[in-house]
């Protein structure tokens, strides 16, 4: 295909939302606008849109106006749904079936010559079977709170989630120091503990405890009590939804086959005060700061980093860059085969810089 051939594109968002999302939308419509005089067509719902029957519409300017600073998707979005294992549930049970043509016959019948997909690990894969399997022109975004996409230095939202969580930790330190308690805040990441470890280090946490170091609570104890000793009567520990104990495993709330999409984390804040109270009996509360961290607006950093990847999205696909990932390796934008982004996650790296500052000036991380 010619660059020229290129009229009409698809952008859609797939996945868990996160703040940045609408100032992508924005940067790739006004790009492919400006200065290509493409006509940008939202799918609605992420891969949802394309099946049957479709949703989606012509991205007007006026749709546009406004949205940089909004939260969430104008395109709306889904975790569930990918058309090559697509899962209902029929008489209690889950069924998988391949529909992925109905998405191809749907973008054809939309008339697009190539799509925008801005997602996680998870909808890029699916992007990245669509360019491979079905022959569809495609380039991905990254986009994800949890900041666990080994082939860009950061990914939109992630930023924003930080501040959100060093905010709850500014709030809860005040109460936790008037009722001497240990506060625990439970964070969102999934597999990797990023949001904790950079909210921990900003707001001043007394204990991180992320997925990459497994935790011992007698160690958590010992600082806990060395604080109370010098006269500090409460802590603040900031736990991330994968943490898992030594010897032992992250905490679900559900599985994958009781799901429509992925497993659903939650419980290792809950987990941990428990396992602390078995031991010491200082009052413990917990707090699940849960989907606030991908609400809001988002930070003027995230605002730029999601200007410069739709931007430079539209340049990838206009010049025939298919199959590929824009990614930031600071200080410049670049690009990446998508399969080979989403093949490694990027993890916190237990003796890395970060955690031995954090260490330095006296985090514990339960090892
Ligand atoms: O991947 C982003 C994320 O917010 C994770 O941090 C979290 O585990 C998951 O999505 C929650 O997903 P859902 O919106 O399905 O509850």
């Amino acid at each position: 295909m010619a660059a020229s051939d290129i009229q009409r594109i698809g952008v859609l968002t797939g996945g868990g939302d996160c703040p940045g999302l609408n100032a992508v939308i924005r940067a790739v419509t006004k790009t492919a606008n400006k200065v290509y005089g493409l006509t940008v067509v939202g799918i609605e719902d992420g891969f949802d849109g394309l099946l049957q029957p479709y949703k989606a519409k012509e991205i007007t300017p006026q749709m546009i106006s406004g949205i940089l600073s909004q939260g969430g998707t104008i395109l709306g979005t889904t975790n569930r749904g990918n058309p090559f294992e697509y899962k209902r549930k029929v008489n209690n049970k889950i069924i998988q079936e391949d529909i992925s043509d109905i998405a191809v016959k749907n973008f054809h019948a939309l008339n697009l010559d190539a799509l925008i997909v801005i997602g996680g690990d998870g909808s890029l894969k699916i992007a990245d079977r669509f360019f491979r399997e079905k022959g569809i022109p495609v380039v991905g975004i990254p986009k994800t709170i949890d900041n666990d996409l080994e082939s860009t230095d950061m990914t939109f939202g992630f930023r924003t989630a930080v501040t959100t969580a060093t905010e709850a930790i500014d709030k809860l330190h005040t109460t936790a120091e008037s009722h001497h308690r240990i506060m625990i805040l439970e964070l969102m990441g999934r597999y990797v503990g990023w949001i904790a470890l950079e909210s921990g280090i900003a707001g001043g946490a007394d204990v991180i405890i992320i997925p990459e170091i497994p935790y011992k609570i007698e160690k958590i104890v010992e600082k806990v009590s060395q604080r109370s000793s010098v006269g500090k009567k409460f802590s603040i520990i900031v736990v991330a939804e994968g943490a898992k104990p030594e010897g032992g495993t992250h905490a679900i709330k559900s599985s994958a086959d009781q799901e429509l999409g992925a497993e659903r984390l939650g419980g290792a804040g809950e987990r941990l005060g428990y396992e602390l109270n078995e031991i010491t009996d200082i009052d413990y509360r917990v707090t699940v700061l849960g989907h606030l961290q991908r609400g809001g607006s988002p930070s003027a950093l995230d605002r730029i980093l999601s200007t410069r990847f739709g931007e430079k999205a539209v340049h990838l696909l206009m010049q025939k860059e298919f199959g590929k990932m824009v990614c930031l390796k600071t200080p410049n934008i670049k690009s990446v085969m998508i399969d080979e982004a989403v093949s490694r996650f990027k993890s916190v790296d237990p003796s890395g810089e970060m955690v031995k500052t954090a260490e330095s000036i006296g985090i514990s991380f339960g090892r």
